[in-house]
């Protein structure tokens, strides 16, 4: 059985459109003739159905009570493409009608746009293609649909924040992190895939069947979701939860500048909280370290989207003090649209700078902050760019670009909103900030690696080097066979150089 993503099968026919009494039932004017819409009840209820009849018709759409030959787009909310077809298949509708099964997120974007927006993957359901209704080219018994596969890469699917499965993503991302902690690599690219695909789902999964043809979800996966579906929880999530060696390596990989080698040394010496670590004075602190301490509660309390914005701001002032045509974009998940973040991160380029401008940049934003007070801790690390190297062939390379992970003091009357947050009595608050200079022609390159999610990167480069036998990383993009490499002044034309559809960054949340 496949998973299949139905789109319309070639240019659709113009049909007929009978005016049917018991269609008529909206006194609206019809302002789009060409779409006639019919929305599903189940799993969505009768409530907000007649909602959404009654506002889509407000903004002249044809909306059907009942499902007849004329409809042309069908809405659904909470169920799966294969939810729709077995409902569908149930109402003996005329063979030869032509629809196109949309979940709800369609018609909200539309009612928006006040006019039919492209439905595009995002909106289309995914159902298994069923052998018995299986398209028969010379009868036209069952649905005509042309029929796509959920690809297994990352790059391939469009992952808003809008997650119609967090039970399940959320206890896959607790198991690889666990996984991540015990250097077992394997078992958590098996976590960390299943939690990625199903980020993309645009239905929520109710039962096993739902999961059928699903690519990255293996046995250990299902049961998984099996038994969330059962019990609400997974008795391996619980264990994870409760194992001491997980809540140790959680709380203290949560100070900056703390990794897995410093945790695992805290927990084997028998450390189990961080007042502990903080009170013993024979413990030797990176200068990473001490920051990361002394600025834990800030640190540990997610930058906000405006906090982001004030932070943008003193990023670009200091940078256009000194490359007034420096472009400074906001990269990270704050990119993706996300709401918060661990910190925020910046890519700079500037088209006009040499060489040594560009080399001295960085150094010259931090003195500018040490002079107006405003750093609290830096490391900067110098560029190890070159030119003509090829791309790194591994997954999670590391960048060769200038760059600077800072602690910045982010003062309080600087944040346009979000104030009540803020500690009482303090003007200010401590913000992890990571720059990245990049030369010119290469921010393409660095916009799309530093822009994430980590999980789409990853496929984006397994993609390359599997699928299109390329070499992509931070910095370039590499042809195997022709032996050239692929210039880009675009992140658009990155994805044309790998034969990839563009994938939005908020649609990067993989
Ligand atoms: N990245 C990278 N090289 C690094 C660090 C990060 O290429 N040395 C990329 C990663 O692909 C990541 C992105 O930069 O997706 C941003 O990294 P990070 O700030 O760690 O993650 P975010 O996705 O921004 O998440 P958060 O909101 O928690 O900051
Ligand atoms: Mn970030
Ligand atoms: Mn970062």
């Amino acid at each position: 059985m496949d998973w299949l993503r139905i789109a319309r099968s070639g240019p659709r026919k113009k049909r007929p459109r009978q005016m049917d009494a018991s269609a008529v039932s909206s006194p609206h004017n019809i302002k789009f003739q060409d779409l006639v819409l019919f929305i599903l009840e189940k799993k969505m209820g009768s409530t907000r159905r007649t909602f959404l009849m009654e506002l889509a018709r407000r903004k002249g759409f044809r909306v059907e009570n009942e499902l007849s030959e004329s409809v042309t787009h069908i809405v659904a909310e909470n169920n799966s493409g294969s939810d729709v077809l077995e409902w569908l298949q149930l109402q003996k509708i005329e063979a030869s009608s032509q629809f196109e099964l949309l979940d709800v997120s369609w018609l909200i974007e539309c009612m928006g746009a006040g006019k039919p927006v492209e439905t595009t993957g995002k909106h289309q359901l995914v159902v298994k293609q069923d052998c018995s209704a299986s398209p028969d080219p010379g009868h036209q018994k069952t649905l005509p649909l042309a029929i796509k596969k959920i690809s297994p890469y990352a790059c391939q699917r469009r992952t808003t924040l809008n997650n119609q499965n967090q039970i399940f993503t959320d206890a896959f991302d607790i198991l690889a992190e666990n996984c991540e902690l015990r250097e077992n690599e394997e078992s958590y690219l098996v976590f960390a895939r299943a939690a990625s695909v199903l980020k993309s789902l645009p239905f929520t999964i109710i039962s096993m069947k739902d999961t059928e043809g699903i690519p990255c979800l293996g046995d250990k996966a299902k049961c998984v979701i099996e038994e969330i579906i059962e019990d609400g929880e997974s008795s391996e999530v619980k264990a994870v939860l409760n194992d001491e060696r997980y809540s140790s390596f959680k709380l203290f990989t949560s100070v900056f500048g703390v990794g897995l080698k410093t945790s695992e040394k805290w927990f084997r010496m028998g450390f189990r909280t961080l007042s502990q670590i903080r009170s013993n004075e024979s413990l030797k602190l990176t200068r990473m370290q001490k920051a990361g301490f002394l600025y834990y509660e800030d640190l540990v309390s997610c930058v906000s989207r405006a906090e982001a914005e004030a932070v943008s701001v003193l990023v670009q002032e200091a940078v256009w003090a000194f490359l007034p045509d420096a472009f400074v974009t906001m990269t990270g998940g704050f990119r993706r649209g996300k709401k918060s973040g661990h910190d925020v991160d910046f890519l700079i380029t500037s088209p006009g700078a040499t060489e040594e401008e560009e080399e001295e940049l960085l150094q010259k934003v931090i003195n500018l902050w040490g002079k107006e007070g405003l750093l609290l801790y830096y490391d900067l690390v110098e560029s190890t760019f070159e030119k003509l190297k090829l791309p790194s062939r591994k997954v999670d390379a590391l960048d060769h670009f200038q760059k600077c992970f800072l602690i910045l003091k982010l003062p309080y009357q600087r944040v346009d909103s979000g104030k009540s947050s803020w500690q009482e009595g303090k003007a200010w608050k401590a913000i992890r900030v990571d720059l990245v200079m990049c030369p010119y022609e290469r921010r393409a390159f660095a916009l799309l690696g530093w822009t994430g999610s980590r999980q789409f990167e990853r496929d984006l480069r397994r993609y390359a080097t599997h699928e299109q036998k390329m070499i992509l990383d931070n910095h370039a993009l590499y042809d195997k066979t022709k032996r050239i490499f692929l210039p880009a002044e675009s992140e658009e034309e990155i994805f044309a150089h790998l034969g990839l559809d563009y994938i939005e960054p908020c649609e990067r949340n993989a």
